[in-house]
């Protein structure tokens, strides 16, 4: 298999990232802002309606979050330590961050609601009740469980949301609870393939909308859409614009053109195409005399900022600067964990004329990598960026 770059990369971004990488010891992540900033725009462009909220966890830097709050972005936040370091960059209002974790201590709800945070994302009584206490008032949105974990490369539903019963009662409880109904979240499962499972959950939300108005007089505000929007891995998908066409018709069909606030959460989609992972090829070995395929043993790994190779889930193209006749390979990491394998079962193919020392460019390596490097596995340092 041949990587193309250029079909993951202009040629004016690529020579941009590998000038800078040809400066840098690996492994490394370089990431270049622009390529943001045009993502950023084309869906802005493609959901005129919508209000963007940067899923901070796809990649927290400062520069990339400088970036989007010039751009006129809102966060999503996941944590206390998210909200710092958002709030370390300076000039973001609270009413342009929401927490939208369902998983939160009361401690740290507290914390949100004196930054001036209300807005928080909920999905159990036992949570609606610390927020009802600890941030009186705030607007809640309850996340729901949707499909689509099939066509996710990286599946969230199961972990979070509740069922649109549950959705229903925990809606009416907010009310009672002195907090304000907002709305109603979904993620319809990261890397999602299928534009379809939108279709599916925006149904849903449609009869929460029509049942809590209905039933219990309480009319909701905000659809959240969450993330799930792709990058191009190996396994390319339709384009952001196809995405944005048909999820807007959905929309329109359920909800005419009377539709309520629309909060986008994007991580992945803003993000992974900017960046490229550069690593080096530290060993290369066959298992026996008669192998077919080759171990090619690389200094980054599923310890440093490659988990999402977890199950090969996520399949990243992997570009090398030799060319000529390719063998299978499996590829691993450096540490002395048998689990550090990143791929074995889908089989790569790299020219037989690579060496030890050579470089391997993971493409596509933006989110979701560097903050997922563990710390000191083996004594491997967290893996480095730099932006251009
Ligand atoms: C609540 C929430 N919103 C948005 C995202 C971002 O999703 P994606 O990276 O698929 O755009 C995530 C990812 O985990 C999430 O948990």
């Amino acid at each position: 298999m041949t990587i193309d770059v250029h079909s993951f990369y202009t040629p004016a971004s690529f020579e941009r990232l590998k000038t800078l990488a040809d400066t840098k010891e690996t492994p490394f992540v370089v990431i270049d802002t622009n390529t943001i900033k045009e993502h950023y725009i084309d869906l802005k462009n493609g959901f005129p309606i919508a209000d963007i909220f940067y899923a901070m966890k796809a990649n927290p830097a400062p520069e990339i979050l400088t970036l989007l709050r010039d751009q006129g972005a809102n966060f999503d936040v996941a944590s206390i330590y998210e909200l710092d370091k958002l709030l370390a960059i300076g000039n973001v209002s609270p009413e342009k961050i929401s927490y939208g974790n369902t998983i939160k201590k009361v401690k740290d709800i507290r914390y949100f609601y004196e930054k001036g945070i209300r807005m928080f994302a909920s999905d159990s009584e036992a949570d609606l009740h610390n927020i009802a206490k600890q941030a009186p008032g705030s607007r809640v949105y309850v996340r729901i469980l949707t499909e689509g974990s099939q066509t996710a490369d990286w599946p969230l539903s199961r972990k979070f949301g509740c069922h649109t019963d549950m959705a229903i009662g925990l809606l009416v409880l907010a009310k009672e609870l002195g907090l304000v109904p907002y709305g109603v979240s979904f993620h319809v499962g990261s890397q999602q393939r299928d534009i379809g499972a939108w279709d599916e959950a925006i149904g849903k939300v449609k009869v929460i909308f029509e049942r809590l108005k209905e039933e219990s007089g309480i009319e909701l505000q905000m659809i959240n859409m969450g993330g799930g929007f792709p990058a191009n891995y190996i396994s390319r998908t339709n384009d952001l614009a196809t995405y944005a066409e048909e999820i807007n018709r959905f929309l329109e069909e359920d909800f005419g053109t009377n539709l309520p606030r629309i909060i986008l959460e994007p991580g992945r989609s803003l993000i992974s195409n900017a960046g490229i992972l550069v690593s080096e090829v530290v060993l290369i070995s066959r298992k026996s005399h008669t192998a077919l395929n080759r171990w090619i043993f690389t200094d980054v790994g599923k310890f440093s900022g490659l988990i999402e190779t977890l199950d090969e889930a996520i399949k990243y193209p992997i570009h090398t600067e030799k060319s000529g006749e390719v063998e299978d390979v499996v590829i691993a990491g450096p540490t002395c964990d048998s689990a550090d394998i990143m791929y074995e079962n889908y089989k790569y193919g790299l020219p037989l004329s690579l060496e030890i020392g050579d470089r391997l460019y993971w493409l596509s390596t933006g989110a979701y990598t560097t903050t997922y490097s563990a710390v000191e596995f083996n004594g491997f340092p967290p893996l480095a960026s730099y932006y251009v």
